[in-house]
């Protein structure tokens, strides 16, 4: 099995056995809700994540309500999980979403790059997780992730990205895209740690580079 069939393989495995599977998202999984769970868990852990996203929808169930709201509102629901810009964006991709495409969220990952606060890898996890639909996301996790297994150590930043998003790309199967795909990020989040990486329960272990 070459590297990144290997990487696929391992991290599908994992999940089924380690990885999160009942979070509040993950249950009635529709592109608006894996969105707003993908900005709020942009730069705030899981835990902290389930209680705002909980209120959250209870207030704004869709992208027509959460468009209606006034801004103050949204910005309620938000404090304590910081960087403020997210929900500016937020509210704004949804009027977006409700005036240019009839309150559905866009269905291609391009599009969706295209609303505020959405960026590549963003896009490309709403479509991984919401429709199993296949495409690369790189976030810092993933990054991480990434650059130690396959040792992305040498050149300069630019080269560094596009080394990476390639590597994001090849390893991310034609099946069992949301599953790998949320399995890359828990890797990332859980055992695969910044500071001091649980190496010994690592599925990708045998084969990492670092
Ligand atoms: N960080 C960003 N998105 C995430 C997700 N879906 N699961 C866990 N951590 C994440």
């Amino acid at each position: 099995m070459d590297h990144a069939a290997f990487v696929a393989h391992e991290l599908i495995a994992w999940h089924a056995r380690f990885g999160r599977h009942d979070l509040p998202w993950q249950r009635e999984t529709t592109p608006y809700r894996v969105w707003v769970s993908e900005i709020m868990l942009q730069q705030t852990q899981v835990a902290t994540v389930i209680g705002y996203f909980d209120r959250f929808m209870q207030r704004f169930p869709t992208v027509a309500e959460l468009a209606a709201a006034p801004l103050d509102e949204v910005l309620h629901l938000w404090s304590g999980l910081g960087y403020y810009s997210r929900a500016r964006n937020l509210h704004r991709a949804a009027q977006l979403v409700v005036a240019e495409h009839g309150g559905e969220l866009p269905a291609s990952a391009e599009a969706l790059a295209n609303l505020p606060g959405i960026g590549r890898s963003t896009a490309a996890a709403i479509r991984a997780l919401a429709a199993n639909e296949r495409g690369a996301i790189l976030d810092g996790n993933v990054r991480r992730v990434l650059s130690r297994v396959f040792l992305v150590g040498t050149g300069t930043e630019r080269e560094r990205e596009k080394k990476l998003w390639q590597l994001a790309d090849d390893c991310t199967p034609q099946e069992n895209v949301a599953t790998y795909t949320q399995a890359i990020m828990d890797l990332g989040a859980t055992v695969c740690l910044r500071r001091r990486p649980l190496c010994p329960g690592c599925p990708l272990n045998a084969r990492c580079g670092a």
